[in-house]
């Protein structure tokens, strides 16, 4: 049998809509991040947020033929982010990630790359 993705062993698509559903709610009510999105609707930052991370962990590649080379660090440059927004967004991501109740295994893997992710992300040092 063809090995199993980590998309298909976590769920597939209908997790992810969890996850980044979940995860802009917090968004949405937070007061540090909220004012760092350009758009009214966050419907369009979590669709792109939601087929990233479906391609990272090996579904669907939509991501790319919509968006090109995810650049990450470089598209996050024009958004201040320190180490406050840095670990709100995790506060946010990790409620999200609890509710998906996935095995400890699997949500170990997850939440590892999205530490890793957005300590990468930090691009605005903090101010004395
Ligand atoms: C886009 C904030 C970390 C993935 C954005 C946008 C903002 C933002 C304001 C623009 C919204 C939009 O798409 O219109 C932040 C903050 C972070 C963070 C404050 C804190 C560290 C991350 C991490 C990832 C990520 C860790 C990946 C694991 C994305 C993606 C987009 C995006 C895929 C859309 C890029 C595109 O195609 O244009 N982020 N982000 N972000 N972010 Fe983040």
């Amino acid at each position: 049998a063809a090995p199993t993705s980590f998309y298909e062993a976590v769920g597939g698509e209908e997790t992810f809509v969890r996850l980044v559903r979940r995860f802009y709610e917090g968004v949405a009510a937070d007061p540090l991040l909220r004012p760092l999105y350009p758009e009214e609707d966050l419907g369009p930052a979590e669709e792109r947020l939601r087929l990233f991370l479906m391609q990272y962990w090996g579904g669907p590649r939509t991501y790319s033929e919509n968006r090109g080379h995810p650049r990450l660090r470089m598209r996050h440059f024009p958004f201040r982010i320190g180490t406050a927004e840095r670990d709100r967004w995790l506060a946010h991501m990790r409620a999200a990630v609890d509710e998906l109740e996935l095995a400890p295994h699997l949500d170990q893997q997850l939440w590892q790359y999205l530490v890793y992710a957005a300590h990468s992300m930090v691009n605005t040092a903090d101010e004395a």
